[in-house]
Parts: structure tokens; C-alpha cells; sequence
């Protein structure tokens, strides 16, 4: 795992945010990432659950075993890639993020992605696919999981990836089509993953 000093200065800078008065009362810290700074593959969720917020490290309770297993399913640990939210916070009751709230977090959010300067960007669920592509999300995540959606950011091409969020699997009793379409879309994710990798080797699995 590489440290990246810039995101450590911007995870310096929003470890006290307080732009969201409601958040500031319902986390107990602000849940910056996890993984390596300098992946190339980062993956973006929604916002930290209770046990996300208690341990300070995003998708670490039941929805990101889920995530777990799909990254082992293509050969990667959660350590080799980098690991977000949309709202780095908590809010109260699991209840969505308001736009505000999201609004509040994507100046961070553009930084993060600007300072990784990823190959592949994976947004999981909802809130994170509208939160990177805007409009492009419009026909919901169920229509465009998996596909690949391009963007130019600092001048280079930036594959970005919607899937559905494991929470939706897990509020389906983790539903064998569903899953098996997680699946699919994570061997979307290895395939961009692999044509840009800096050691494909290490990815390699058979099928
Ligand atoms: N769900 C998310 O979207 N993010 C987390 O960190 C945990 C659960």
C-alpha cells in the first residue's frame, strides 16, 4: 500500500469538517478511505453505515464482505485498491444523504479522484454513480451496471464503472441473480482493471 501526500493532507483537512450540521451530530469520526492512495482502481460508496463510523474504515460491516468477496472473485484484496464513500459521514439511522449533504462532500470527492488520478473508477449504488457521471445516471443503476462510461479528467481517459451497491443485495436475501450479475460486472471492473494495470500478473486468475 502507497501513501499519497496529497490525499493525506486532504484527509488532514476534513478531519474535523463541519459543513453538515446533521452529520456532525450523528458520526463519531468522518471516515475518510481505506486501501492504496495511489490505486488504480478506486471504488466509491455512499455514505459510512454504524460500524463504518465506529471502526473509522469504509465498507467494513455486512456489505463490505459482500465487496470482499467480489474483489477476491477477480483477485484482488481490498488493499490493493482504494476505497471511499460520497459522504464521508454517517447519517443518523442509515437514512440516504441529502443533496446537500453530498453537495457538501464532492469538492472532496473531485480532489480525491484529481489526486489519485485513477484508471478506473468503480461507483457503487446510486448516490455515487450520480455523484461522478450526473447525467449519464439517469436511467438508474439497475439499467446501467457495468457498462463503461469514459471521462476526461486531467486529461486523461478515466473508465468509470457503476455497479449496485451490496446493500441491495443483502435487503434481497442475497438473491442468486443478483449476485451472479455483481459478479458479471466485477469481471468488467478486471478486465479495465487488467488492460491498465501496473502489474497485470498479480490480477491474473483462472475461470
Ligand atoms: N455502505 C456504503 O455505501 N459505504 C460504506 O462505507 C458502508 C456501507
Amino acid at each position: 500500500m502507497q501513501e499519497n501526500p496529497k490525499l493525506q493532507e486532504l484527509k488532514q483537512e476534513y478531519s474535523k469538517c463541519e459543513k453538515c450540521p446533521e452529520l456532525c451530530k450523528s458520526r463519531t469520526q468522518v471516515v475518510f478511505g481505506s486501501g492504496d492512495e495511489s490505486a488504480d482502481a478506486l471504488f466509491i460508496g455512499e455514505a459510512a453505515g454504524a460500524t463504518e463510523d465506529e471502526k473509522g474504515i469504509p465498507f467494513c460491516g455486512a456489505s463490505g464482505q459482500i465487496l470482499q468477496e467480489l474483489l477476491q472473485s477477480i483477485g484482488f484484496t481490498r488493499d490493493e485498491v482504494f476505497i471511499t464513500n460520497t459522504v464521508l459521514c454517517r447519517p443518523d439511522k442509515n437514512r440516504n444523504p441529502k443533496t446537500d449533504e453530498i453537495k457538501n462532500c464532492s469538492e472532496r470527492l473531485n480532489k480525491t479522484i484529481e489526486y489519485m488520478n485513477p484508471k478506473v473508477i468503480v461507483t457503487i449504488g446510486n448516490f455515487a454513480t450520480k455523484a461522478v457521471l450526473g447525467p449519464e445516471a439517469k436511467a438508474g443503476i439497475t439499467k446501467i451496471r457495468g457498462q463503461i462510461f469514459e471521462k476526461t479528467i486531467q486529461n486523461k481517459i478515466v473508465q468509470i464503472i457503476p455497479i449496485i451497491h451490496p446493500a441491495n443485495l443483502l435487503y434481497n436475501g442475497r438473491n442468486p441473480k443478483i449476485f451472479e450479475q455483481m459478479k458479471l460486472d466485477f469481471k468488467a471492473i478486471q478486465k479495465a482493471t487488467n488492460t491498465n494495470r501496473k502489474n497485470p500478473q498479480a490480477s491474473l486468475i483462472d475461470f
